[in-house]
C-alpha cells in the first residue's frame, strides 16, 4: 500500500474546475475557505505535499503533533500493511517546538499556507507549556490538541480514554493560548463512550473537535511467529477504521451540534469526506490516502463539492449534520436526483424517509 513517491511536473497538477458552490466552513470562528485539511502526522508541514498541489488552497495544514523536546521516536518497523488500513508505532517522532517553529511554522507562514498546530505531552505540564510557548506566536489558525498520548504521571494510561484527565489538558491548554485562536480536542476511538469524553473535554473549554485518532491494533508477522511492529501495538488508520469514526461524529454530532467537528478516519474520496459532514463534521481531515496519493486532500475537496452540488446543495454548510435531519430526503428543490448509500439514483418522491422507529434512532438494535 506504502510507495514512494515522485514530484509532478506542474503541468500535471492540471485538474477539472470544481463545481461552483460555497465550501466555505467556520471552525469556531476560523473562517476556512476550504473544509479539506490534512491530517496531522501524515503530511509533516505541508512540504512534500507542496509538490503535488497548491498548499494554500485546502483548509489548512494540520501538523505533526509536536512536542517539546525533539524525540526519535520507537524502534523500527514501525509501520505494517493490514486490510484496508496501515498500523503505525512512529511514537510521536519530531524535532521539538522550537526547531518546529524556526522551519515548519515559518515554512508555512512564507509560503501563505493555514496552520493548525498539533501538540502532544506526556504531562498536563507539558501540554501547559506547550500552549504558553505558542501563545505569542503568530499565524496559527487553530490548535488540535493530540490527547492521545501516555500520561507519564499516571501509569502511562492514556489522556484521551480518562474524561478528567483529557478534561485537565484541555483547561491547561485553553487557559494558556490567546482567546481567538480555538483549541480542538483530538479524541481517541479507544473508549466506551466518546460521547462521555466529549462533553468533558468541551466542559473544560475546548472549543471543537478533531475525531478520531487510530485505534490501538495489532499484527503479528506469521514467519516470525513475533509481533510485526518494534512497539508491538501500534495506530489503526485507514479505510478499515471509517465506520467507526463516522459513528463516532454522528454520536458526537447528535449530543453537541454546536460545538464544530473536524472528521476523519479512512477518507480517501470525496463521497467518504460527505459522509462525515452528513454525520456532523463541519471539516474533514486527510491522513493515511496521502502515503500513495499525495495529491488526495486536494482532489477530495474537489470531489466533495461536487458530491455536494450533485445532490444539491448550494453550500458546505447546509450539509452538515444532514443525516440527522428526518422527513428530508432531499436537500432542497434544487435537487432532481436522489443518491442511496449504494450510489444508485432515485426518483425524488421514492426515497422519502418515514420517521424512524425511535428505538432504532437509539441505535438499540446493536
Ligand atoms: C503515520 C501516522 C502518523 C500519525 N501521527 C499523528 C500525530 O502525530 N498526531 C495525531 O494527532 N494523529 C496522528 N495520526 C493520526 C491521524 O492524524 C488520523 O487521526 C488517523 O490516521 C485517521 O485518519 P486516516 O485514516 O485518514 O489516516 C497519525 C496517523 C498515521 C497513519
Amino acid at each position: 500500500m506504502i510507495r514512494s513517491v515522485t514530484a509532478q511536473s506542474p503541468s500535471s497538477r492540471a485538474t477539472p474546475p470544481a463545481p461552483v458552490i460555497d465550501m466555505s466552513t467556520d471552525l469556531a470562528g476560523v473562517l476556512l475557505p476550504s473544509p479539506v485539511l490534512t491530517a496531522s502526522g501524515c503530511a509533516g508541514a505541508g512540504r512534500e505535499l507542496d509538490q503535488f498541489f497548491d498548499i494554500t488552497e485546502i483548509g489548512a495544514v494540520v501538523t505533526k503533533s509536536i512536542m517539546l523536546d525533539p524525540r526519535s521516536g520507537r524502534g523500527t518497523p514501525r509501520m505494517a500493511e493490514t486490510p484496508s488500513g496501515m498500523l503505525n508505532s512512529i511514537g510521536l517522532q519530531g524535532p521539538g517546538v522550537e526547531v518546529f517553529l524556526d522551519k515548519d511554522l515559518a515554512w508555512l507562514r512564507e509560503r501563505g499556507a493555514r496552520a493548525v498546530v498539533s501538540i502532544a505531552g506526556g504531562s498536563v505540564d507539558d501540554f501547559t507549556r506547550l500552549a504558553s510557548r505558542l501563545r505569542h506566536v503568530s499565524d496559527i489558525a487553530a490548535i488540535e490538541v493530540n490527547i492521545s498520548c501516555p500520561n507519564v504521571e499516571s501509569r502511562g494510561h492514556v489522556f484521551a480514554c480518562d474524561p478528567v484527565a483529557a478534561a485537565d489538558v484541555i483547561a491547561a491548554v485553553r487557559r494558556n493560548t490567546a482567546p481567538g485562536v480555538p483549541v480542538f480536542a483530538k479524541l481517541s476511538p479507544d473508549v466506551t463512550d466518546i460521547v462521555a469524553i466529549a462533553h468533558s473535554v468541551v466542559d473544560a473549554g475546548a472549543d471543537g473537535l478533531s475525531m478520531i485518532n487510530t485505534l490501538l491494533g495489532m499484527v503479528i508477522d506469521t514467519d516470525t511467529m513475533r509481533p510485526a511492529l518494534a512497539g508491538i501495538t501500534g495506530g489503526l488508520s485507514g479505510p478499515a477504521i471509517r465506520p467507526v469514526a463516522v459513528r463516532c461524529v454522528y454520536q458526537v454530532h447528535a449530543a453537541l451540534p454546536h460545538i464544530p467537528i473536524l472528521g476523519m478516519g479512512g477518507i480517501r474520496t470525496g463521497l467518504d469526506a460527505l459522509e462525515f459532514v452528513l454525520a456532523g463534521a463541519s471539516a474533514v481531515s486527510v491522513g493515511t490516502v496521502s502515503f500513495h496519493d499525495p495529491s488526495a486532500p486536494a482532489r477530495v475537496a474537489r470531489e466533495l463539492a461536487q458530491a455536494l452540488a450533485d445532490r444539491g446543495f448550494g453550500s458546505l454548510t447546509e450539509a452538515v449534520g444532514y443525516a440527522h435531519r428526518s422527513h428530508t430526503a432531499v436537500p432542497s428543490a434544487r435537487a432532481e436526483r436522489v443518491y442511496s448509500p449504494d450510489g444508485t439514483q432515485h426518483p425524488r418522491e421514492a426515497v422519502e424517509v418515514e420517521d424512524l422507529d425511535p428505538e432504532f434512532e437509539a441505535g438499540a438494535e446493536g
